[in-house]
């Protein structure tokens, strides 16, 4: 693989606490509540949805009181690309978007007259802190001649500099497209999941060299260990880990494909490779299965997340009912900032509903840098 940039590892770097950005995450991450006060808040957040015109969107890897409530309230509990999909189609004029901050940003992006709240506006993500704009904005200035494909997983002011957006639901359909134009491609940030798509389609790419802190901690020796302990289980990983933890897998996908693979699949075991968070739903759908963390641990385990997203662990039911309550934690977007992010996550969002509706997508994607 080619990689043209040094690794970010900020999320590594000691903060204004003095302590690294993860650690302080964890430190932020909410109590427990007791059954009266999870049933109270419940409570109160179901009346102030309602109050405010406001509907809930939450992602897989969140804790399952903001799935179920979700789901209960007529919002979403899904993946990236249906989240922003969701929250720009859905009449509600608050969406309260329990995940990270790019999920939040990217919502207001492609609804600016929307209030965008989030239980916390700390909750970022390991992808987006390695790929500051300015230095990714000069990796694109060092390759003029490529279309710029970038992961979901960014601020806004990345966004604005792509001509592309995917999440890993849509990343292979787009990059093979870009691919049979005859386009070559740098992709930012994700340096496995860009691998993955490169494997798969052949694809001319350049990468720059962030990573999930969650999905780059499993391990393959290990995982190969676990497999050979339950001879009949399917291995599901996402495509934001390592190589070699994806070479063990029986099907690689997005959580909504994992999803969707642990139900289709003839199996009645399975091992699974991603944010344990999304163990909830895994269970839930599947009452007949059982659902086995792939291993983090290890002789080179570091284990920053133990397999769970210390800023999707930030999201509680308490910081979702003040958010609700006071209107604080509003997400903003530059005006012009966000009308430029809007262009690629646009692309990506028509092109998906074509290829969903098996209409022909090559008349939607322009001519980029093509050799
Ligand atoms: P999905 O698009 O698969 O939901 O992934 C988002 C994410 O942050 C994975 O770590
Ligand atoms: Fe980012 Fe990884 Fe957390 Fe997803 S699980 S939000 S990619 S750090």
């Amino acid at each position: 693989m080619q990689t043209a940039v040094p690794i970010r590892v900020d999320y590594e770097q000691p903060g204004a606490a003095g302590a690294c950005s993860t650690h302080q995450a964890w430190a932020r991450v909410p109590a427990e509540p007791t059954q009266a006060e999870r049933a109270a808040l419940k409570t109160r957040i179901r009346e102030l949805l309602k109050a405010r015109n406001a509907v809930m969107v939450s992602h897989y890897y969140v804790h399952p009181d903001l799935q179920d409530l979700a789901e209960e309230t007529g919002g979403l509990v899904s993946d990236s690309l249906e989240m922003a999909r969701f929250g720009r189609d859905h009449a509600a004029q608050t969406l309260v978007v329990s995940g990270v901050r790019f999920m939040g940003e990217t919502a207001k992006i492609l609804s600016p007259e929307k209030r965008v709240l989030m239980p916390d506006l700390d909750a970022t993500c390991s992808l987006d802190l390695g790929c500051p704009a300015a230095e990714f904005s000069a990796f694109c200035d060092a390759h003029p001649d490529r279309t710029v494909v970038v992961y979901a997983n960014t601020s806004a002011a990345v966004k604005a500099r792509a001509d592309w957006l995917v999440t890993s639901s849509c990343a292979l359909d787009i990059v093979r497209a870009l691919k049979e134009r005859g386009q070559k491609i740098l992709w930012a940030p994700d340096r496995h999941l860009g691998g993955y798509i490169q494997r798969e389609t052949g694809a001319d790419m350049v990468f720059w060299n962030g990573a999930c802190i969650v999905h780059d901690e499993f391990k393959a020796f290990e995982l190969q260990a676990l497999k050979a302990e339950h001879p009949g289980a399917r291995v599901l990983v996402h495509p934001e880990s390592p190589a070699d933890v994806v070479a063990l897998a029986d099907a690689v996908g997005s959580t909504s494909g994992i999803l969707k693979a642990a139900r289709e699949m003839d199996a009645k075991k399975f091992i699974v490779a991603t944010d344990n968070g999304m163990m909830h739903k895994l269970r839930t759908l599947n009452p007949g299965k059982v659902f086995i963390e792939a291993p983090t641990a290890g002789n080179s385990a570091t284990c920053k997340s133990c397999a769970h997203c210390p800023w999707m662990a930030m999201n509680g039911l308490a910081g979702l009912a003040q958010v609700l309550e006071t209107g604080a934690n509003e997400i903003s977007v530059d005006a012009a900032l966000g009308q430029r992010a809007r262009l690629p996550i646009d692309r990506m969002l028509a092109f998906t509903e074509a290829l969903k509706a098996g209409r022909p997508v090559a008349g939607l994607v322009p001519n980029i840098g093509a050799a």
